[in-house]
């Protein structure tokens, strides 16, 4: 799989260096409060299973499964919620999980629709975003990396459903992709 890569990134030590910065100032901002994290499945599943384990305080964890890529590389600007029941968030301290900032559009949808169920607040985390100009800015409050407009996988992030499971994060071989 890493032969796929044109080149790696961020290798596991430093993204687990990175996650150990970021625990504790999540740790820190929510030491009083109680704190209900929102992954969003699939890209932040691995993401979200090292950070979690970086924050000692009581938190409770709920999944949405949204789809905005169908695989591919470019967003189709639709999401796609793909489960019935919302988690249960009302009165909460919402803290939002995603593997990627790209063109927002999924993270944005996600944050309107839950701020019709009253959370207290809504935090956004990601482990990546990419640095480039966005038809409506917004605004992520935890950034683990800011990359080059350019398409990446590995730790969780996909091509086509594969790469989810590489270590490292790096840039797909230009003529791997369709
Ligand atoms: P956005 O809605 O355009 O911000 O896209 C967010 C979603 O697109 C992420 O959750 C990823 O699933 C996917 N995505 C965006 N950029 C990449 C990339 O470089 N590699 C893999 N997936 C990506
Ligand atoms: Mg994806």
């Amino acid at each position: 799989m890493q032969d796929d890569l044109d080149r790696v990134l961020f290798d596991e030590g430093t993204i687990l260096r990175r996650l150990d910065e970021l625990a504790m100032q999540i740790s820190a901002d929510y030491r009083d409060r109680e704190l209900t994290v929102i992954a969003i499945l699939n890209g932040s599943l691995i993401f979200m299973a090292d950070l979690l384990r970086r924050i000692p305080l009581p938190l409770r964890l709920d999944c949405l499964s949204v789809a905005s890529y169908h695989g591919g590389l470019q967003t189709s600007g639709e999401v796609i919620f793909r489960q019935i029941a919302q988690p249960d968030i009302a009165g909460r301290d919402i803290l939002l999980l995603d593997d990627i900032l790209d063109s927002g559009t999924t993270i944005n949808s996600i944050r309107e629709k839950l701020q019709t169920v009253s959370p207290k607040s809504i935090r956004v985390c990601v482990l990546l975003r990419k640095i480039k100009k966005r038809a409506r800015p917004i605004e992520a409050d935890y950034v683990g990396f800011d990359i080059a407009d350019e398409f990446v996988v590995g730790y969780g992030l996909d091509y086509g459903e594969g790469y989810r499971n590489l270590p490292c994060i790096g840039v797909l071989r230009k003529e791997l992709m369709a």
